[in-house]
């Protein structure tokens, strides 16, 4: 049973020194290597080892074909400024073959977690002789996945898995003990940017939680242009989260007068405290048909744009 920090008994400095010295306690003289994704929970995990740490702590950003318009380039320069050496490793193909044929939810994560533990990271940590691996699990994590809602992917132990015996290496989670709010409070208080800390949280499978259906190549750059529209229209929401999912199923549409048997967009934006429970936000009708315009006319193929109304539960905040 894993003891939660709540966010009102949260001093962050305090954690921040207790976190970084278990770090330091565990890695000793090794070499610790973390995966950044740019996320929140995985920023601060980056900056939390790299004041334990330092140069013994190794940080890669694995380029998986799935991330948001630009994320690579923007993540490494954003810790490039903190003074953080980011090593960006190219595995699109690899993921995109793992995904091939793939159209259930729970084989889709399997793939992505097999794909990056046993195979690129796993390579890549049994190259560096890194003994360590530092993670940004976080308690609503574990919540989830015990309570057999969905398989997160980055939760082993929970699962009876033993990274060592599985993968060769031992898993640090500094940030178990908290959930979002309480990362993002640490996140500021680490020297996170705002634009970093106070991000909207992404999934792990990153746009793959989003498409409904088998994922390739050319289904990702459908929803990650949706995705761009629907960030840069809702930001000033102050959502909790917001999101475009690409559905399977085709439907007619017609456009420069001809028929056009298009995909469907659909716009999800929450309001929660900690993803447990959401409500669909009370967008105005305005917002919503602006997103609609812009969608329908910047992202090739796409016909038809829905607003989910469900709340979670029963839904989930991604679709897979
Ligand atoms: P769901 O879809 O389960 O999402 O309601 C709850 C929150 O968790 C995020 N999420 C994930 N985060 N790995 C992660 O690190 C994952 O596999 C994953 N799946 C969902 C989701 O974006 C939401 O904030």
């Amino acid at each position: 049973m894993i003891e939660e920090i709540r966010l009102q008994e949260l001093n962050p400095e305090k954690f921040i020194s207790e976190r970084t010295q278990e770090i330091r306690d565990a890695v000793g003289g090794d070499i610790a290597i973390n995966a950044l994704s740019g996320g929140v929970d995985s920023s601060v995990v980056t900056m939390l080892g790299h004041l334990a740490l330092g140069r013994k702590l190794r940080t890669v950003f694995v380029e998986n074909g799935l991330m948001r318009e630009g994320e690579a380039e923007q993540v490494y320069n954003l810790f490039k400024n903190l003074g953080v050496e980011v090593e960006i490793v190219d595995a699109r193909e690899e993921f995109f073959d793992a995904l091939k044929g793939i159209t259930d939810p729970e084989e889709k994560r399997e793939a992505i977690t097999q794909t990056f533990y046993r195979n690129v990271f796993g390579r890549i940590v049994r190259e560096s002789d890194a003994k360590y691996l530092l993670q940004g699990t976080i308690l609503t994590d574990i919540d989830e996945t015990v309570a057999g809602i969905k398989r997160q992917h980055n939760v082993f132990e929970q699962l009876g898995i033993d990274p060592q015996d599985a993968f060769g290496y031992k898993i640090l989670e500094p940030l178990i003990r908290l959930r979002k709010e309480g990362v993002r409070k640490v996140g500021e208080a680490v020297g996170l940017p705002s634009e970093l800390f106070a991000r909207i949280p992404f999934p792990g499978p990153a746009l793959a939680a989003r498409i409904i259906g088998e994922v390739t190549p050319e289904r990702i750059d459908t929803v990650r242009k949706a995705t761009v529209v629907v960030e840069r229209v809702l930001k000033a929401s102050g959502a909790f989260q917001y999101l475009a999912i690409l559905h399977e199923d085709r439907v007619t549409g017609m456009r420069d007068g001809k028929r056009e048997f298009g995909q469907q967009i659909e716009v999800r934006c929450w309001n929660s405290k900690d993803a447990r429970t959401a409500k669909p936000a009370r967008l105005s009708f305005e917002l919503l048909e602006q997103m609609a315009e812009e969608i329908t006319s910047t992202v090739p193929g796409v016909v038809s744009v829905t607003y989910n109304i469900a709340t979670k539960p029963p839904s989930t905040i991604e679709a897979i």
